[in-house]
């Protein structure tokens, strides 16, 4: 599985942590920056990670701000994309059995590296659940024309 990693400043120490931690699992990280703590603006490290994504480029992508929230409205701003800001491993769990979201975004400032780690464990091992939930998931991308 082929993954699209990305944080503004709020979250590029775990970023970095996530990075090296996907890696040593195997999973191939393609890593969009930013690359140090110095301030950036999220939407700018948001779009080209959520645009691999919405090429097919990358299988699921993992973005990272302060909240995740910003990371979230950015992404979702891409045709294709379903990001969830998640901050609890069941809501992990729920976006891809649910909502097959396809990003994850995370809070790097609120939520520990261990929970974050969790959640990402949850949300790229989880299938979607399909049946009456894809029909949901439909409509909503169907709100993009
Ligand atoms: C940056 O200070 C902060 O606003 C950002 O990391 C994020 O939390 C936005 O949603």
């Amino acid at each position: 599985m082929r993954i699209a990693l990305a944080s503004d400043h709020g979250g590029f120490e775990q970023k970095e942590q996530i990075r090296d931690w996907l890696t040593d699992q195997g999973y191939e990280v393609e890593d969009f920056g930013c690359n140090s703590t110095e301030s950036v603006d999220y939407p700018d490290y948001a779009a080209p990670a959520a645009r691999a994504v919405a090429s097919g480029a990358c299988d699921r992508g993992i973005l990272v701000c302060g909240t995740g929230i910003g990371m979230m409205l950015a992404a979702n701003k891409i045709r294709g994309i379903r990001a969830a800001n998640v901050t609890s491993v069941p809501f992990a769990e729920l976006c891809r059995e649910h909502n097959n979201a396809n990003i994850v975004t995370l809070s790097g400032r609120f939520v520990d590296l261990a929970t974050n780690e969790s959640i990402i464990e949850v949300f790229l091992r989880t299938e979607f659940a399909g049946g009456r939930h894809a029909r949901r998931v439909e409509k909503i991308m169907d709100l993009e024309n």
